[in-house]
């Protein structure tokens, strides 16, 4: 029998310990992993005690997850290279700002044949336009990557309530054996080949759930945006399959999200916010929307995606958040 594959969870927010609370429990229970799953922890000060003792201790990140408690096998490590580097799998699920950075960090330290898998939200710009975060971490550390993508919250997961949840991987077994470790009665996981597509529609959430989903009934969206040439035509569902779940549970999302906007609007910048509102969290939307803008107007493409403008112009240029509801009133497919 092959050895127990080791884990390793690269990041510990919110999302990373709700990952944490599934792969610990799945981990401990499948004789394919290894119990221990390791967890990279950025070290930081909480009510007087290091973030790492907490979690290894008290086993619940107070600060990014309160009020759940991890399976005691998953262990917080605060070094980096120490947590990964004799991991199998690699579970990346960091904000996207520290993706460079954690990676130059491991580089070289890390097992050749580890099979990464990314959770992370947001988009890089290439000289080419749009760039996945996948495909940046594939590149900088040179091991297989794959995705998982959904409408996915982390509070709500963790509480386990019933959720739906994409992993776009090339090759079948490993597919099987990411599911295998995702996987609960209550986090579905639907696997599918094009781990691009379903990148780029977790990715470009909020507004442009509705934006690409109009567009993916065209087939266009893959024009405009995938970075690589997969056919959609055949594979409409699956395109639409994360971003047609995030349009199931926009109240949340949008709530937040537009309050957040608004805030911006008036007087908070996002950092503030991201300090006043989400003890420490950050907002990955904002971020994004300036990305995804930056490669619009690069392409002439700005007419044709009001949503991500009015995203954009809310965000950055002081327009009224109401905008958004004109955007979605006047949306030129709906003309
Ligand atoms: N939270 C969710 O519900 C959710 C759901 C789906 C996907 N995601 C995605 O998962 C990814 C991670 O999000 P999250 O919610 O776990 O993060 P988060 O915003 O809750 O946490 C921020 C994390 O960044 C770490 N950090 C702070 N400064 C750092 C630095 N200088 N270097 C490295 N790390 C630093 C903090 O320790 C913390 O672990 C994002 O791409 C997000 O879009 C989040």
């Amino acid at each position: 029998m092959a050895a127990p594959k080791k884990v390793c969870i690269v990041g510990s927010g919110n999302w990373g310990s709700a990952i944490a609370k599934i792969v610990g429990a799945n981990a401990a229970q499948n004789s394919k992993f290894d119990n221990t799953v390791k967890m990279w922890v950025f070290e930081e000060i909480v009510n007087g005690r290091k973030l790492t003792e907490i979690i290894n201790s008290d086993h619940e990140n107070v600060k990014y997850l309160p009020g759940h408690k991890l399976p005691a096998n998953v262990l917080a490590v605060p070094d980096l290279v120490e947590a990964s580097s004799e991991a199998d799998i690699l579970v990346f699920v960091i904000p996207h700002q520290f993706v460079g950075k954690v990676c130059d960090t491991i580089k070289g330290k890390i097992k050749s044949d580890a099979l990464g898998i990314s959770l992370i939200k947001g988009v890089d710009e290439g000289p080419d336009g749009l760039k996945l975060i996948s495909d940046v971490i594939q590149e900088k550390l040179g091991i297989t990557m794959s995705v998982l993508m959904g409408a996915n919250i982390a509070n709500e997961v963790a509480d386990e309530k019933f959720c739906e949840t994409t992993i776009g991987c090339k090759n079948k077994n490993h597919g099987t054996l990411l599911k295998e470790l995702m996987q609960t009665s209550n986090f579905r996981v639907t696997v599918v080949e094009e781990y691009d597509v379903v990148e780029i529609c977790g990715a470009l959430k909020v507004s442009s759930q509705y934006e690409i989903c109009l567009l993916a009934l065209k087939h266009k969206a893959q024009t405009y945006f995938a970075p690589k040439k997969t056919e959609v035509g055949d594979h409409k569902s699956k395109l639409l399959q994360p971003c047609a779940m995030n349009l199931g549970s926009p109240i949340f999302k949008v709530t937040c999200e537009m309050g957040a906007l608004k805030k911006i609007g008036t007087r908070s910048s996002i950092e503030e916010l991201e300090k006043e509102m989400l003890n420490g969290q950050k907002l990955q939307g904002p971020a994004t929307a300036a990305e995804v803008y930056l490669i619009l107007k690069h392409k002439n493409l700005i007419d044709k995606f009001p949503l991500f403008n009015a995203v954009y112009q809310i965000c950055y240029e002081g327009h009224p958040v109401t905008e958004f509801i004109s955007c979605l009133q006047n949306h030129p497919e709906h003309m």
